[in-house]
């Protein structure tokens, strides 16, 4: 059969699709249009794309032979799940193989935040260092401080989980209790508010879904402590980023560590222009070891699918009902 790669992944996956299959990887080293999409995938039986790629119902109600969709990510936003259903094809995910890498990077962003990592780098660059002062950069402490934790599916848990060195109080928002996290570090399930109120990092992991889009906005900033890091690694339009440019502009928050935004691949320039946010290209899950991973994870997927199996990481098991 024919697979479709919207753009250059790591060898191991593409090798893997080789074996059983004819495999076309887009030649443009970007991000393709629905056009683009539609007219290079027009013949394929599978479709392996990323989560830069929007496969909405016109996508996919425009490629007759389509059998499968394999997303090269955990977040499927992306993709229209509904219409692919109702289509019996399968749509699957990368799941666990992203999880501590994620969960790192948001505390890579809790660290540049709270102790000022890229503005002192720039200000020593900048020829500024004079020597060390008594009020030089102060930041927030880490250790011993509430760690707010809004949705504890896989990443939020192992990023409460790595603060065990720190000795933090964990709260969690989230729909059921997570066991894991009362059990290993008590971590103490609340509501939104509360959590907002109580804690020092707040940090997002929840998909984004009509429930999710804008859960923290200018109400929500509004009940943060003025000493307060948010962090997030999820997706970007969970935040009303316009209120969160006012408290950032206002120094209603400490500051926030993003790798993800609202209108991405645009970053406010107001958002580039303040010192207390840490802004990165959406780089959560790329380290060279995960990235791999995720390659052979979505290949895998992609051959089951096309197999008629249901894929391992099938978001929607309904289509073998
Ligand atoms: C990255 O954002 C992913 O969803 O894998
Ligand atoms: C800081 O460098 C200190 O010695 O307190």
């Amino acid at each position: 059969m024919k697979v479709f790669v919207t753009r250059k992944i790591p060898e191991s996956g593409i090798n893997l699709l080789k074996n059983y299959h004819t495999v076309t990887v887009s030649e443009k080293d970007r991000v393709l249009s629905k056009d683009e999409i539609i007219d290079q995938a027009q013949d394929a039986e599978g479709l392996l794309c990323l989560l830069t790629d929007t496969i909405d119902s016109e996508v996919i109600s425009s490629l007759p032979n389509l059998k499968m969709i394999a997303n090269y990510a955990v977040g499927f936003n992306n993709v229209d799940v509904e219409t692919a259903t109702q289509k019996k094809i399968p749509v699957s995910n990368t799941p666990g193989v992203l999880t501590d890498t994620t969960a790192e990077l948001a505390w890579a962003l809790v660290f540049s935040v709270a102790r000022r990592i890229v503005e002192s780098d720039s200000f020593c660059r900048d020829g500024k260092f004079e020597g060390w002062a008594p009020m030089l950069m102060l930041g927030q402490d880490i250790t011993k401080k509430t760690l707010g934790i809004i949705g504890s599916g896989r990443i939020g848990t192992a990023m409460a989980l790595k603060s065990k060195g720190f000795d933090m109080n964990v709260l969690y928002v989230n729909p059921e209790h997570n066991s894991v996290l009362e059990s290993e570090i008590n971590a103490k399930k609340t509501d939104l508010s509360t959590l907002l109120m109580k804690s020092d990092i707040v940090t997002l992991h929840v998909p984004l879904t009509d429930e999710t889009h804008h859960l923290i906005g200018e109400k929500e900033l509004d009940l943060m402590k003025e000493t307060a890091v948010l962090i997030n690694t999820s997706r970007g339009p969970v935040i009303d980023e316009n209120a969160l440019l006012n408290a950032l502009e206002n120094k209603q928050i400490f500051g926030a560590g993003l790798d993800v935004y609202e209108h991405e691949p645009k970053i406010p320039k107001k958002l580039k222009q303040l010192d207390n946010v840490v802004i990165l290209p959406h780089i959560g899950s790329a380290t060279k070891e995960t990235r791999s991973k995720m390659a052979e994870m979505a290949a895998e997927n992609m051959l089951q699918g096309l197999n008629g199996k249901q894929p391992s990481n099938c978001v929607n098991p309904e289509v073998f009902e």
